[in-house]
């Protein structure tokens, strides 16, 4: 199986919803978090990449409030929200095709598993307002959220609402690699 050569890393990341309120993520494996992030590739080593970490509490209360219905009742429990961000201005393209939102993706995915490393839920979201994660963080203008990302230690799942321990439990779906790849020439 192709599977059995991938990085366990790869392969363990998942999106968990069920997180420890009650334990705080340490210092050091924040850092860590944003040091796998630094290292990421970038066009041009633009590095267009920020983050802001929230975890102090009047902070995480006015994060969580920018969040979206469909996220806030699980993320509420996370004691760090990592806000990403990135200026488009910072953006080194190459024939006229935005890179900016690309690599700071490409940080993203290292500061997730990095986080799964660390044996945290770490779990990316696009569900929030942007106006309200600039309000509660003082991101400014042009800076752009590009994702907020819940982390923590893992909590009960039998905490969480009954459709929700059910997409816990549930296997991780992918498309097939031969709907994702082609050789040598577009087959299809
Ligand atoms: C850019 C991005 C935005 C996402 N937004 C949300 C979100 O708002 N709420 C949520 O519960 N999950 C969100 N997810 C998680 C995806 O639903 C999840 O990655 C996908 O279903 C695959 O599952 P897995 O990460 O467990 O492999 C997001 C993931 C990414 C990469």
């Amino acid at each position: 199986m192709p599977t059995d050569m991938v990085n366990e890393l790869i392969l363990r990341r998942r999106s968990s919803r069920a997180i420890a309120a009650d334990r705080p993520v340490p210092a050091e494996a924040i850092e860590s978090m944003l040091e796998a992030a630094r290292w990421a590739p970038s066009s041009g080593n633009a590095q267009p990449w920020r983050f802001i970490v929230v975890n102090d509490a009047p902070s995480l209360q006015d994060a969580r409030n920018a969040l979206k219905p469909g996220n806030q009742a699980w993320a509420n429990a996370a004691p760090v929200l990592f806000v990403a961000c990135a200026n488009p201005a910072d953006d080194y393209e190459v024939g006229g095709q935005p890179l900016y939102l690309f690599d700071t993706g490409l940080a993203v995915q290292n500061l997730l598993l990095q986080g799964i490393h660390l044996g945290l839920v770490v779990h990316p979201m696009a569900g929030w307002d942007e106006e309200g994660i600039r309000n509660a963080t003082g991101l400014p203008e042009p800076y752009r959220v590009i994702c907020v990302i819940a982390v923590g230690y893992p909590g009960a799942p039998g905490a969480l609402p009954e459709d929700l321990q059910k997409r816990e439990a549930a296997e991780r779906s992918r498309k097939t690699l031969t709907e994702i790849s082609h050789f040598n020439r577009w087959s299809r």
